[in-house]
């Protein structure tokens, strides 16, 4: 019988993409299948984050659930890996409050796991390995990929930026971009699979190659992908306001392939905010290069993500945010509380915002980024667009995809339409989602 494994991922789009190439060691390594519960499983890999407070409770709710399980089934084995590992002081947490865990494995030595887990195998004793600085580039070619028809493609690693709040530079690592050869081959091979959907990832993509390592910018890099032939859309995430430029908008404009799509975090819409967070750059520039962008393309849409309750935001402050959000009239928002992390700067300063401040305040903003949502929503009645079919909802009945806005589409099928674009009529708006009839053109 062959081995199973589970793996339990939080956090972004770069964690998803890294528990994929997880997969891929494990099924090098002899474990065929995934299981389809924890309890099936012969190891199960919590890739962890740990962005937000509420993201480390969820892994230790979820480790802390094993212990039955483990003694149970004494051949199980667990692992820990993702950001969570890489904090400093945490993998003594774990240790101490979970001592069933086998492994313990960080991002910046992922590629290690193999080894642990031939290594954890022959001895009793628990395996941990946590590199502590970024090394070299590992390039993975075997991910198991399961997201098809998108397909995740990380063009650097790391970040330098040390927003005041953010944990992810002390995690991660420095900065580092791979070679674009190996990147626009991986684009190739993935197109040439069948894969529709390709969506570049790093936390700063419009520092790509700033280094000077790759002998490329990200413009450059971009236009290199979607100059690939075949029918297929490019993504890319995260823009980061102080760097997304014009150059980039411009190679927009040369690809129809390129979603009309930004990603571009704002976090807040006050300077003085702004400027504590150490984000290095204005609501005036922000809005700038939203005016830039929709200068090119005026059906261009911007996504973002925003924090509130931020140390010293008043309620002008959080004010500004909301006629920022306003005035961009942003497709949708990823908003969040802040939550203060260990070591960062933004613990040490003054005035943090009472929780009850806080809750109202993200009550108002995800109000007024739903209504926003909804309208837009409504807007499409009537519409057609093209849809890229990613699934079939069981419960609904209905096959689903995104157009090129990241918009939910559901609709009927008989055939398996999964991978493929079609033209829906849209009929009717459901909050964030779209309903409507394929049009045979
Ligand atoms: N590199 C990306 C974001 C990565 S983290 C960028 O610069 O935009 C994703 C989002 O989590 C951030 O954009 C921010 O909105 C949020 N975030 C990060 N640290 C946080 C914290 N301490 N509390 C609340 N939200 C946080
Ligand atoms: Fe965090 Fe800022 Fe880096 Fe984004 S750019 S990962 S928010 S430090
Ligand atoms: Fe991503 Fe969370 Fe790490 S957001 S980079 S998995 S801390």
């Amino acid at each position: 019988m062959s081995e199973k494994y589970f793996i339990v991922t939080y956090g972004c789009q770069m964690n998803v993409h890294e528990s994929e190439k997880i997969a891929g060691i494990l099924r090098r390594i002899g474990y065929e299948e995934e299981a389809e519960k924890k309890e099936e499983a012969d190891i199960i890999v919590f890739n962890t984050c740990c962005i937000r407070e509420n993201a480390e409770n969820h892994a230790f709710g979820n480790i802390g659930a094993l212990k039955k399980l483990k003694k149970q089934k004494p051949h199980l084995l667990i692992a820990v890996g993702g950001c969570m590992t890489q904090e400093k002081g945490k993998t003594d947490v774990l240790k101490k409050k979970f001592p069933f865990i086998d492994i313990m494995f960080g991002t910046l030595n992922l590629e290690e796991l193999e080894e642990l887990i031939r290594k954890k195998k022959l001895q009793k004793k628990r395996v941990i390995s946590i590199r502590e600085k970024e090394g070299e580039i590992v390039e993975f070619d075997d991910a198991y990929r399961t997201s098809y028809p998108n397909a995740w493609v990380n063009i650097m690693y790391g970040c330098n930026n040390f927003c005041s709040y953010c944990i992810v530079p002390y995690v991660r690592g420095r900065e580092r971009s791979r070679d674009p050869e190996n990147i626009v081959a991986e684009v190739k091979k993935l197109v040439a699979e069948g894969y529709r959907e390709i969506t570049l990832l790093g936390q700063n993509v419009n520092s790509y190659g700033s280094d000077g390592s790759t002998g490329v910018t990200f413009a450059e890099l971009l236009d290199r992908v979607a100059s690939i032939a075949g029918k297929f859309r490019v993504r890319f995430m995260t823009s980061h306001p102080k760097d997304f430029n014009e150059d980039v908008v411009k190679v927009m404009q040369k690809h129809p392939k390129i979603c009309r799509l930004v990603h571009l975090p704002v976090q807040s819409g006050s300077n003085s905010v702004l400027s504590a967070m150490n984000r290095r750059y204005t609501r005036e520039k922000y809005l700038q290069e939203v005016e830039m962008l929709r200068s090119y393309f005026p059906e261009a849409e911007l996504t973002t993500d925003i924090i509130v309750g931020f140390p010293g935001e008043t309620e002008e402050d959080y004010l500004a945010t909301e006629e920022l959000v306003k005035e961009v009239n942003f497709a949708s928002a990823f908003t969040f509380v802040y939550s203060p992390r260990e070591g960062t700067k933004a613990t040490e300063m003054p005035n943090h915002v009472p929780e009850e401040i806080q809750k109202d305040r993200i009550m108002r903003l995800v109000a007024l980024v739903n209504s926003l949502t909804r309208q837009k929503s409504e807007a499409y009645v009537g519409k057609t667009v093209e849809i890229l079919c990613e699934d079939y909802d069981e419960k609904k009945g209905l096959y689903l995809g995104r157009d090129e806005f990241g918009r939910m589409g559901y609709f009927k099928s008989e055939k398996n339409l999964v991978g493929e674009f079609i033209s829906l009529k849209v009929t009717k708006a459901n909050g964030i989602s779209l309903f409507g009839e394929i049009v045979v053109d």
